[in-house]
């Protein structure tokens, strides 16, 4: 899968993007990560990428014509290529909008800088636009970062094994079960028995239990979605019981 990233400031990328895991799948040529500074495509002498906004205001806004060039210079080697503004006005990301792109065999992610694009750079060039959330960042530059890093631990062969793309929180709209490694006693505190037990199904029967007390507690709003068997159903109704008649005991 390849990426090319339109940016004004592509020193960015060059960290985040080459260490760890995403390096490992660059250097298999799992994923290609270009950068691609917009400021490249202008055509003036000062190479002046932004200006006022038409009735006035505050900020600056990034003119239409470097980002098109940008664009057209991606697109004239591969036209299928998909155009992604990272954007807070954007649709919010998800899992599964990472897994819907992770099958796509090219992305141009734009990134925008000051009070955002030109109306026209949208109308004309944007496939989708996509935000990672409900607060706002200084540009698309680190939410293109989390898109990356999102999309591409889901194509295969990025991971070591492709099963733990899978056992992920979200993937079953279930957060994860904890985790635990040596030592065993930690000043005190100590690694469930039922872990050193080497019992396969009552091990399962945990991580699965602690995941739905989990979820529950942390992000009831994902219960809604995930796949609960009639027994996942009764002991969530047994724990939330529990919950209530601790907290009525406490008076709260
Ligand atoms: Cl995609 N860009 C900016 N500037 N801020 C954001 C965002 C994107 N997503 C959430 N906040």
């Amino acid at each position: 899968m390849r990426f090319d990233i339109l940016t004004l400031f592509p020193d960015m990328f060059s960290s985040p993007l080459r260490e760890s895991i995403l390096g490992k799948a660059v250097e298999k040529g799992l994923i290609q990560i270009r950068t691609i500074n917009i400021r490249d495509f202008t055509l003036d002498k000062h190479q002046v990428v932004d200006d006022t906004p038409y009735g006035g205001g505050q900020g600056m806004v990034m003119k239409v014509e470097p980002i098109a060039r940008a664009i057209e210079s991606v697109k004239s080697q591969n036209p299928s290529a998909r155009v992604v503004y990272l954007t807070p006005q954007g649709r919010p990301f998800s899992q599964d909008l990472a897994r819907s792109l992770s099958t796509e065999p090219h992305l141009i992610l734009l990134c925008g800088r000051y009070e955002g694009v030109d109306e026209r750079v949208r109308q004309l060039l944007i496939d989708e636009e996509i935000s990672i959330g409900d607060y706002v960042l200084t540009g698309g530059e680190l939410a293109a970062m989390v898109l990356v890093d999102a999309v591409s631990r889901l194509i295969p062969g990025v991971l070591g094994c492709d099963r733990s793309a899978e056992e992920d929180s979200f993937f079953n709209f279930l957060l994860e079960y904890p985790q635990y490694t040596r030592p065993f006693n930690f000043k005190g505190s100590c690694v469930p028995e039922v872990l050193l037990s080497g019992n396969h199904s009552a091990i399962s029967f945990w991580r699965k239990r602690e995941a739905l007390r989990r979820t529950a507690l942390r992000r009831p709003d994902l219960l809604a979605k995930a796949n609960l068997s009639e027994e996942d159903k009764k002991f969530l109704e047994e724990m939330l019981g529990q919950n209530r008649r601790e907290k009525a005991r406490n008076g709260v």
